[in-house]
């Protein structure tokens, strides 16, 4: 197989179809609720991904500058405690801005197997990485990580042998709610297999004057990128939503120690998606997104719920504002 077959061996099973269907079931359903609601994952359409690389290198956002200064510092240790030969799988690989550190410091690694939800943002992404790593081979899979059914898939396409290490880098994590998170870890566990690898960015800051401004930045650039949902659901989904009746607000909920990202209506109105009629109330908002920040504990427990062991942590050494930390994390029970 020549590399450019190779790379859209996994185009064919028309993944895309698929995961247009799923979209317009998720808002169909998720504008239904009492708390209307839509999963955090549709956010990254071509466009809400490339908006995600600006929210990256914003100053107020700080888990990007902290997480690549770590991996910098770290990757020779992080790369000795995996070993050669690795395939590396990487769970929502958007950009693959961070691979290259993973990589790098890594021995002959097998492969690298970037999974994303934008086909279109995926393969666009891949160029730079292939051109900077000419022999490395590499098999793009368009899905969705937080479907059972792609992970099944994801499972039956990488090797058996126990040195898969998966790369999960920005606290992505913590954009599922815990039972959520639980389950992939699970998945992922049972996909990359007994014995395998995990390596993890954990965001455990908690204070709010960080993390506001962190998820609703001074230059609007998170509010964009949240609005974009709209916008693509006009596009997508024949929806009719202004975007100057709606706003961005990023909430921190100490309970649930979890940033919530919402759009909020500013007027009662009702709004048209396929067909269906949607209502509004003044301050009514859907909720986007959640960003969990897991403390020490927390996290282990989690890890721990979903077969996992640490085996090793890495953090900046200050200088940098939040609290987060790289993790690693083998699969199956303590040795
Ligand atoms: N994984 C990122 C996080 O939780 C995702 C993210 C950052 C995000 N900023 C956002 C998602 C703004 C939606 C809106 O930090």
């Amino acid at each position: 197989m020549t590399k450019q077959q190779r790379m859209q061996a996994h185009e064919t099973g028309r993944p895309n179809a698929q995961i247009d269907a799923r979209f317009a079931a998720d808002v169909l359903q998720g504008l239904s609720r009492s708390q209307k609601t839509l999963p955090c994952a549709w956010l990254y359409d071509l466009r809400g991904s490339e908006l995600f690389v600006e929210i990256t290198g914003l100053e107020e956002y700080y888990p990007t500058r902290s997480e690549i200064g770590t991996l910098k510092r770290s990757a020779r240790e992080i790369a000795r405690q995996i070993g050669a030969h690795a395939t590396v799988v990487e769970f929502g690989s958007g950009s693959s801005h961070k691979t290259p550190l993973l990589l790098e410091a890594l021995e002959a690694p097998a492969a690298y197997v970037p999974i994303d939800i934008s086909a279109e943002f995926l393969y666009e992404s891949l160029k730079p990485l292939q051109a900077r790593f000419p022999a490395l081979h590499v098999e793009p899979v368009v899905a969705d990580f937080s479907k059972a059914e792609d992970m099944r898939k994801l499972r039956k396409l990488l090797p058996a042998d126990g040195r898969n290490v998966g790369f999960f880098p920005g606290s992505t994590i913590g954009n599922f709610t815990p039972p959520e998170a639980t389950l992939f870890l699970r998945q992922a566990g049972d996909a990359l297999g007994q014995g395998s690898l995990m390596l993890i960015g954990v965001d455990s800051t908690t204070d709010p004057e960080i993390l506001v401004p962190a998820y609703d930045d001074a230059r609007k650039v998170t509010a964009a990128f949240n609005l974009n949902l709209l916008v693509r659901i006009n596009r997508e989904l024949s929806g009719n939503f202004r975007l100057g009746d709606f706003r961005h607000e990023a909430r921190f909920n100490p309970e649930q120690s979890r940033v919530e990202m919402h759009l909020v209506s500013l007027i009662d109105q009702d709004v048209w998606v396929q067909g269906s009629r949607f209502q509004f109330k003044a301050g009514e908002s859907i909720h986007t997104e959640n960003s969990y920040k897991y403390g020490e504990q927390k996290f282990a427990q989690l890890c721990a719920a979903a077969g996992w062991q640490e085996i090793g942590k890495w953090m900046e050494a200050g200088g940098e504002r939040g609290n987060f930390g790289v993790h690693l994390l083998r699969c199956g029970a303590a040795a």
